[in-house]
């Protein structure tokens, strides 16, 4: 009964995979799977946070070191495609001057991912646009510096 059971929740997990990896694209599904540059930074030097139409919440959080993003990362309540694009919006941000940020956009992340679900492509504009909050706060908090 036990190995039955086994059997059947390992099939549709696998079926439930490989549904996603279609959907998703293999980064995608990889990124679905294992979020990278997911949490809450308690030193960020910016912080940008945005409810998109759907209601979900995305924070984008950017440490900066010698006028490059030297830490980023990313929390979301919405879905799994909220995921994804947190996840590689955090990712495109490293490295980046303040200028080169405003290249990361919704286009870009999709353009990345290659394959995506139609109906969830606002998250990655989502992502993309609470990018730029995060960098509108470490422009503001710049000025207020100087
Ligand atoms: Fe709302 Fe993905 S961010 S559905």
């Amino acid at each position: 009964m036990g190995d039955k059971l086994d059997d059947f929740v390992n099939k549709l997990q696998d079926q439930i995979f490989e549904e996603t990896r279609t959907a998703y694209g293999e980064l995608g599904f990889r990124r679905w799977r294992e979020p990278k540059y997911q949490g809450a930074m308690d030193d960020a030097d910016a912080h940008g946070r945005m409810t998109g139409t759907c209601g979900d919440t995305m924070q984008i959080f950017l440490k900066f070191e010698k006028g490059r993003v030297k830490e980023a990362s990313f929390l979301t309540d919405g879905c799994g495609s909220s995921t994804v694009c947190g996840s590689l919006a955090a990712e495109l941000a490293l490295n980046k001057t303040p200028e080169e940020l405003t290249d990361i956009t919704g286009e870009h992340i999709l353009s990345i991912l290659g394959v995506f679900p139609e109906e969830d492509q606002h998250c990655a504009f989502l992502a993309s646009s609470t990018v730029q909050e995060a960098l509108d706060d470490y422009m503001k908090k710049q000025a207020v510096r100087k």
